[in-house]
């Protein structure tokens, strides 16, 4: 029922050279049965977008246009050709101060504009090992999460902020009690119809080494992956096990 998705995440990475990568992704023609995105920087959205592959942004203000210089709306995003946008990435918390209210407030945005959210929830090394964990999850998804969510305009992705570019990863126990912790928790806050259609992504430090692993999880919809999304010999594979 929930189709598989593998999103991937450049994040400040890619010059017009890596989009070669790119043109590799899309000749391996990844089967049809999985839903496949990259998320890139606002410079090369447009030309990835033209290979023919799904592509996102990283990040949207919450407004539509305007007085803000630097920044990018979910409009631009979409007229670049985008179908997907990141809300709530942790370094965009980190680097940022980006609020649940924020990240609530761009979600909408997305939705605005007619973009899929990708919207990122996870605890902190010092918040997991407390054993706060879902205490945090739960308080994040309460305050990120914008009433209306369905299965069609939000992606759920699960990044434990240790896990993320430092090669460690969540047991599969963990994982699994993490994501069974968050349908328990869309199904109570939207539904049952919608708590079920809305996708759970794992991310941190995914790979294809590891990848069928943490996919044999329950609950676990797919991945949104950050290194190894930056080379198709690295991102194909991760796509492959979700096959
Ligand atoms: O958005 C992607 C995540 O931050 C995961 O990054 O796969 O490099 O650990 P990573």
């Amino acid at each position: 029922m929930r189709r598989k998705f593998a999103a991937g995440n450049w994040k400040m990475n890619g010059l017009a050279a890596d989009l070669a990568e790119l043109e590799k992704m899309v000749a391996a023609k990844p089967a049809p049965s999985v839903d496949t995105a990259i998320c890139g920087p606002a410079t090369l959205v447009h030309r990835m977008a033209a290979l023919g592959w799904p592509v996102g942004g990283e990040d949207c203000h919450a407004v539509a246009s305007g007085a803000h210089t630097g920044d990018i709306s979910a409009e631009m995003l979409a007229d670049a050709g985008a179908s997907y946008v990141i809300t709530g990435h942790s370094e965009r918390r980190a680097d940022h101060g980006e609020t649940d209210a924020d990240v609530n407030a761009k979600t909408r945005a997305a939705w605005r504009a007619g973009l899929t959210a990708i919207l990122c929830i996870g605890e902190t090394e010092a918040e997991y090992r407390a054993g706060d964990t879902l205490d945090v999850l739960h308080r994040q998804m309460a305050g990120s999460m914008p009433e209306g969510c369905t299965g069609e305009n939000t992606v759920l992705a699960y990044e434990p902020v240790w896990a993320i570019g430092t090669g460690l990863t969540p047991t599969r126990d963990e994982i699994g009690a993490v994501h069974n912790a968050l349908r328990d928790a869309l199904i109570e806050r939207f539904g049952t119809e919608t708590g079920l259609a809305i996708r759970i992504l794992y991310g941190g430090s995914v790979k294809a080494a590891n990848a069928a692993e943490i996919f044999g999880v329950a609950d676990v919809d797919g991945a949104l992956v950050g290194g190894a999304s930056l080379k198709a010999d690295d991102f194909l594979p991760i796509v492959a096990a979700l096959e």
